[in-house]
């Protein structure tokens, strides 16, 4: 396992796979990484990539707006990245060979960080993180425990501007992340 620094670097340099050789910059992670909560998304898209920083387009907004509602701010109270950290090219779900190429920089993120809570956003997270047999629309919003950790997938905010009816779901799946939160900070 790598420190913050080392693994940083180490990321920014990858050429593992095919999406390096396109990005503008890698999206490596943002956010407090001392904190209870790890948010992962998909890929970056192109102002995650423009900018280097996840989440900060359209869809990163969305959640970031419903997250400060309830007090959670990126700065202090969550950490917050994606299973890949390149752009694949016009914003598709990454190949497997590119996931897997990858995954071994967000095990030792999340090895880092240490958190007590885990949100998956949207499916590729959900099926990478907890597994092939679990679907979104049948799993979301159910808390599955794993060596002390709490796991929870919902939609990707993404898919909101998809479907409205998605966003009162979500907004509950937020409610319980962060209910869970202070639940543990309670101790
Ligand atoms: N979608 C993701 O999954 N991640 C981002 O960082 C931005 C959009």
């Amino acid at each position: 396992m790598l420190k913050w620094r080392e693994l940083y670097d180490e990321c920014i340099q990858c050429h593992k796979c095919n999406l390096g050789d396109k990005r503008n910059n890698v999206v490596f992670g943002d956010g407090n990484p001392r904190s209870k909560i790890i948010f992962v998304g998909e890929a970056p898209g192109a102002d995650e990539d423009r900018i280097g920083l996840p989440f900060v387009g359209r869809a990163g907004q969305l959640l970031t707006k419903g997250l400060t509602a309830l007090n959670l701010v990126r700065e202090d109270d969550y950490y917050i990245c994606n299973i890949c950290k390149c752009r694949p090219d016009n914003n598709r779900v990454p190949y497997e060979d590119e996931v897997e190429a990858c995954l071994p920089y967000l095990r030792n993120q999340v090895a880092l960080v240490k958190p007590k809570i885990i949100v998956c956003l949207g499916s590729t997270a959900m099926k990478h993180i907890l597994g092939n047999d679990f679907r979104i629309t049948r799993d979301r919003g159910k808390w599955i425990e794993k060596k002390g950790c709490y796991i929870l997938a919902t939609f990707h905010p993404a898919a909101l501007f998809r479907d409205e009816s998605k966003k009162v779901l979500f907004w509950q799946d937020l409610k319980s992340v962060k209910k869970k939160y202070d639940e543990i900070e309670k101790g």
